[in-house]
């Protein structure tokens, strides 16, 4: 097997962690010895079929147990935390590039690159949890990440803006604060982990915004005009700050969409 297509079928509609970790890195490998077929074959299926493993039992965000860091269970809820967020990016990166089909075979490349790092991510914190006696899945997880893969099934430009240019650039405004709070709690391999993704997780905003920008042209689209109405269309509540200005420059935001999300903070 050597299809892009097909092992993004087996990373999705298939629920175990450790097959969908291995094919993962088996298309990464092939990307980068340039063995991977791009040949778009077969139907896509329904989002609705995706199939993600029986535990973590997943929960509305309001019944989850608030995470402090000063015990060994608050920090093993806090990276259970992060795995799911993690996990659930694998599936975010195979299903951007499984669903959305004739885009350029750089398109492509790029998300299948990010899916990899996911897995790595997901790996690195999987291991710092099990330092605290629990396994991805020993814990209940937030339910609401994958519903705004679902919300944007149908069109890829609302994908782009509404996962990496809005939950994953919300990771680029959080995540010094949280190594802050870790390094408080005497947890420097912790933080040490949250830097290593959080250079990763620049990159993949950074290749949402280029993209975004990209194929909102491509339409005859203004693609700062075309970012607020998807956001104000697809993103149930508003978007929260305060905004990481800095990062996200660095990640293909313009001042303009800055400014303009900073005004709805004041609406
Ligand atoms: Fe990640």
């Amino acid at each position: 097997m050597n299809n892009l297509f097909s092992f993004a079928e087996q990373c999705l509609f298939e629920a175990d962690i450790e097959q969908k970790l291995a094919i993962t890195r088996q298309a990464g490998q092939l990307l980068v010895e340039k063995n991977l077929s791009f040949q778009d074959a077969g139907q896509i299926l329904p989002i609705a079929r995706t199939l993600f493993p029986a535990r973590p039992q997943l929960r509305m965000p309001r019944d989850m147990p608030r995470r402090r860091l000063d015990s060994a269970a608050g920090k093993a809820a806090f990276f259970h935390a992060l795995a799911h967020i993690e996990f659930v990016a694998i599936y975010l990166a195979w299903d951007i590039l499984y669903r959305f089909r004739g885009l350029p075979e750089d398109f492509y490349r790029d998300w299948l690159r990010i899916a990899a790092e996911e897995a790595e991510h997901f790996s690195l914190i999987r291991r710092h949890l099990l330092r605290f006696g629990v396994d991805y899945g020993d814990l209940p997880a937030h339910a609401g990440l994958w519903s705004h893969a679902e919300d944007t099934a149908i069109d890829v430009l609302a994908r782009l803006a509404i996962v990496p240019r809005c939950m994953e650039a919300r990771g680029l405004d959080v995540t010094p604060g949280m190594m802050d709070r870790l390094r408080r709690a005497d947890d420097q391999a912790g933080v040490d982990i949250l830097a290593r993704i959080y250079q990763d997780e620049i990159g993949h905003v950074e290749r949402g915004s280029y993209w975004f920008n990209y194929l909102a042209r491509q339409r005859g689209l203004e693609p700062e005009q075309k970012y607020k109405e998807l956001i104000l269309e697809f993103y149930q509540g508003k978007p929260k700050g305060p905004f990481n200005r800095e990062m996200r420059i660095i990640a293909g935001f313009s001042n303009n969409e800055i400014d303009w999300l900073e005004a709805c903070l004041h609406e």
